[in-house]
């Protein structure tokens, strides 16, 4: 987009930021009006109300004032309690700073690590906004692409770490992944953690989806691998485990080391999350386990149902997800998938995220979040499948 030439500078980086394809796609299809919507990343269930509960009691009990920056204490110790099973060695509250979303923990992140001149390495296809962060900071992103194999999707990890030089702050490893629903093996995990202790690089780990997986409690996790003291960001959400994406709460599992910096930068960000929302924070972790396994039954049902139907199409490659909640599926014959997208929303009424907004290797595919009512799902799928013929 060219610069506005009426108003004063804005930073070349900034102005040279590219929309949105899946912003671009959702735009179009909001202006037409009845679109069924599997373009986002967000659970269909709302909030359940044991956590709605507690977010007025809360209100009521006046907790509508700043808080700590590194978050409300009883959250940070019910997220302890929550992570020390889950990763089977304790992790302490200390090492947990509350943030004002996932995506808000990826920016303080990305502005205490990136400079001019450094470089992220991270893996391809990805979700637009955790690359665009690098390049606001005026950094660049060096992805390395995944490849669909009958697998599932594949890291060659020589090859991540080959393109790490000097000037490499941090590999940002999104896993479970957005769009592929990749998930990298603990082994992996293993390896690159000794790979970044020996040159003395950062591991940013956005583990946002570490509970959405179909084999197993979940996914594995560079906590489990990371003694307290090695250079690993842990990046959590309460968005999609507990169907909060409208409540912008994450957390960050650091070093101590960094600690300081990480609640410097919250507190010159957001000050810290919102403090009500952080009271109910405590009893999702405290009391979700319940919902997360009905969450991951209903998308398992989702991801069956979209993979019976379309697998079967002689224009589509896809593999099975392993993690998160959705298809990224590969059409043949499709070079732009944002006019394949917005014909689909046109001439069907169903909204997916073009593959060619997740950077180099997301052309010629297509992601559909199948976290919807089964029936829903039934009828994006008919309506697709009439377009394909
Ligand atoms: C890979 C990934 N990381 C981070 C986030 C951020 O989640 P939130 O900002 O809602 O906590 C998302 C949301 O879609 C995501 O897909």
């Amino acid at each position: 987009m060219p610069h506005p030439e009426s108003l004063p500078v804005i930073r070349p980086d900034i102005v040279r930021l590219a929309d949105s394809g899946i912003r671009e796609v959702a735009h179009f299809g909001m202006q037409l009006g009845g679109v069924t919507p599997l373009w986002f990343g967000e659970p269909d269930l709302p909030t359940p109300d044991f956590i709605c509960e507690a977010a007025n009691q809360a209100l009521k009990a006046g907790h509508v004032f700043y808080t700590e920056s590194a978050g409300v204490p009883a959250l940070r110790q019910a997220l302890a309690d929550y992570l020390t099973p889950l990763n089977g060695k304790p992790i302490r509250a200390d090492r947990i700073v509350v943030t004002a979303s996932g995506m808000n923990a990826i920016q303080i992140v990305m502005q205490s690590l990136v400079d001019y001149g450094t470089n992220v390495v991270t893996t391809s296809p990805l979700w637009p906004n955790c690359a665009e962060t690098v390049r606001i900071m005026g950094g660049e992103v060096r992805p390395v692409e995944l490849t669909m194999g009958n697998e599932g999707w594949q890291l060659d990890l020589d090859r991540l770490l080959e393109a790490c030089d000097g000037n490499t702050r941090a590999i940002f490893i999104n896993s479970p992944n957005n769009p592929t629903g990749w998930v990298m093996p603990s082994e992996q995990q293993r390896q690159l953690v000794a790979f970044a202790r020996e040159k003395g690089l950062w591991i940013i780990a956005d583990e946002v989806y570490d509970r959405m997986v179909y084999e197993g409690r979940r996914a594995p996790s560079f906590l489990e691998i990371a003694g307290e003291d090695d250079p690993v960001l842990v990046i959590n959400s309460f968005s999609k485990s507990w169907s909060m994406t409208g409540w912008r709460m994450g957390w960050i599992t650091a070093p101590p080391g960094i600690i300081p910096t990480l609640l410097k930068m919250n507190e010159f960000n957001t000050a810290s999350a919102a403090t009500f929302a952080q009271h109910a924070g405590i009893v999702a972790v405290q009391q979700g386990e319940d919902f997360i396994a009905r969450s991951v039954a209903r998308y398992r049902e989702g991801r069956d149902i979209v993979y019976d139907r379309l697998s079967r199409h002689p224009r589509i490659r896809m593999v099975q997800p392993k993690g998160a909640f959705y298809h990224f599926f590969a059409l043949d014959g499709m070079t732009d998938s944002v006019a394949f997208a917005k014909r689909l929303v046109a001439e069907q009424r169903v909204g997916l995220a073009p593959g060619a907004a997740f950077g180099p290797g997301g052309e010629g595919h297509l992601r559909l979040c199948f976290a919807s009512a089964p029936a829903t799902l039934h009828d994006c799928l008919d309506r697709i499948e009439t377009l394909l013929g």
